[in-house]
């Protein structure tokens, strides 16, 4: 079990990437403070991690408002007495997938900078001084985007994602005295997550299966990423063997970057 009597907490746990990760963690003797910003959608989750015996407890919150950042971290110390490790995982798409630069309003603009990477700040800071506070370091990771590290299409959200990075790699630098370590994983298209639909793209099955095929082209071995090819990696940076591993962007996309 490699995260045994490890409390942490990740948000956007309803769905896709967070609710993968909630399942692992918890598998591998976590326990999980599931928060979202759907209520409904995290206490499926957390009713997921109990029928298969973990620990876990839902909160709703909205990781761009501060209050409820403090929260959400304040149900991991009210529940389970401290936090060993805070996932930052929300990421919300384009308004409408495949949007260009010159379409994109100053209230699209305020809204991807707003929950993309002020809610990282938000969870980074309040994680941070919670670890201090505790002493014996801690553990950050954050969800970025290959779409932050290579021109990709979507223009501000790989943005919010460019800023996500440099935030993970400056609060390695900073926080590394301390023994906090804080990486990133960078997944590249994922159709079987709700975020292509949060983008707009419908429902439909066949359009799915296109998405699927299209993304799965795009990735040198061939296939789409999945929510638990990102999980693995997750629970991989967020235990201790990845102890000495810090300031890190790690691609989970078939190869994607290295082209
Ligand atoms: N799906 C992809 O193609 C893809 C590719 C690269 C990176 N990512 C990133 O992966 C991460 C997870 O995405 P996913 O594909 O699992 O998406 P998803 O839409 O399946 O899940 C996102 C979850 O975040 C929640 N959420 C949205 N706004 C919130 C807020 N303000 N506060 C709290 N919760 C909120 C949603 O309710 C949802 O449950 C995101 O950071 C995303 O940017 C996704």
């Amino acid at each position: 079990m490699l995260l045994e009597n490890k409390i942490a907490v990740i948000t956007g746990a309803g769905s896709g990437v967070g609710r993968a990760s909630a399942l692992r963690f918890a598998e591998e003797g976590a326990r999980v403070v599931c928060a979202d910003i759907s209520l409904d959608r995290v206490e499926e989750t957390v009713e997921l991690i109990k029928k298969a015996a973990g620990t876990a407890v839902a909160v709703k919150a909205d990781v761009s408002a501060e209050a409820d950042v403090i929260a959400m971290l304040d149900t991991a110390a009210g529940n389970f007495g401290r936090l060993d490790i805070l996932y930052n995982n929300v990421g919300i798409p384009t308004p409408r997938l495949g949007m260009r630069l010159e379409e994109h309003t100053v209230e699209d603009f305020d809204r991807l900078t707003s929950v993309n990477l002020r809610g990282v700040f938000l969870g980074c800071k309040h994680a941070v001084l919670r670890f201090k506070q505790q002493g014996g370091g801690g553990v950050i990771l954050n969800t970025g985007s290959v779409a932050g590290l290579v021109g990709w299409g979507g223009t501000v959200y790989g943005a919010t994602k460019g800023g996500v990075h440099q935030l993970t790699r400056a609060v390695a630098i900073e926080c590394a005295p301390e023994g906090i370590r804080c990486n990133a994983i960078c997944p590249a298209g994922m159709p079987y997550t709700g975020f292509m639909a949060a983008g707009g793209m419908p429902a439909a099955p066949e359009v799915l299966e296109q998405a699927a095929k299209t993304t799965g082209e795009n990735h040198p071995l061939g296939r789409p990423i999945t929510a638990e090819d990102c999980a693995e990696a997750a629970v991989y940076l967020v235990s201790d063997r990845a102890a000495n591993v810090t300031g890190v962007l790690l691609p989970v996309d078939g190869g994607y970057v290295a082209r």
